[in-house]
């Protein structure tokens, strides 16, 4: 987490060393901070006076930049969850990780094939895999992620761009790996290849590409470009999704 640290109107409060009624301690980086008990970790971090300038993207469970690692009271165990959606609990302890480091990996995707020889091309750490499962432990959006890196192993591209359908690449399961794995870029890979040489043949995917060609939409774009914030996610709520 890369914070800037603000103004910090309840840390009188805390040093008193008592929590209130719907109050709980949370010790972000080490610091003790008395936080809603109902806020979730990416808002107890701002209530504690941090202003998140990494690590926070979405807010709401998508895009993956708010990983966070902690500790409760009396548990052996580091947990993982989004800082964005993960409730704060009495005596936890946490930081946030913006990013994981990794080599970004740059590849041509007309010169690979969906079979398991792109996999050991651009990642062949993934055959490192020992089955232990710490990935599917880890990941915050409960994906099965050692049964993808697993059908990767196999080349079965498809079931990888399956199962890793919901990542969010937040990269939890690669930091936690102990072959060292980076499983979330594995699942990209997957999915390009599968965009590429594998989706079926949609009619109606054809038809809005001529649609947008012939710049059907260009006068609807313009309204949403001018836009508050609050109408254009009332709009984003209220629209038609596919059941
Ligand atoms: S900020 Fe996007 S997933 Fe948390």
């Amino acid at each position: 987490m890369e914070t800037q640290t603000g103004n910090k109107p309840h840390e009188e409060e805390g040093k008193r060393q008592r929590v209130q009624a719907n109050m709980v301690n949370v010790y972000i980086m080490g610091k003790r901070h008395v936080v809603p008990e109902h806020a979730t970790i990416m808002r107890a971090i701002e209530y504690a006076g941090h202003q998140i300038i990494r690590g926070a993207g979405c807010r709401e469970g998508f895009c993956g930049a708010c990983g966070t690692i902690y500790r409760l009271p009396g548990d052996y165990k580091l947990h993982t969850g989004l800082a964005c959606t993960t409730l704060v609990k009495e005596g936890m302890s946490l930081t946030q990780i913006p990013s994981v480091p990794m080599e970004k990996r740059v590849y041509d995707l007309e010169k690979l094939r969906p079979n398991v020889a792109a996999i050991q091309q651009v990642y062949p750490v993934t055959f490192r895999c020992v089955a232990c499962g710490t990935c599917s432990k880890t990941c915050p959006q409960k994906l099965p992620v050692m049964d993808y890196i697993q059908a990767a192993m196999r080349g079965d591209i498809a079931t990888v761009a399956d199962i890793a359908f919901d990542c969010v690449a937040c990269g939890l399961c690669a930091l936690r790996c102990p072959a060292e794995i980076i499983q979330h870029e594995v699942g990209i890979l997957a999915k390009r290849l599968t965009g590429r040489y594998l989706r079926k043949e949609s009619k109606e995917l054809d038809d809005r590409i001529v649609e947008v060609r012939s710049r059907k939409f260009d006068a609807e774009y313009a309204e949403l470009m001018v836009m508050e914030g609050a109408a254009l996610s009332k709009l984003y709520y209220a629209r038609d999704m596919e059941p």
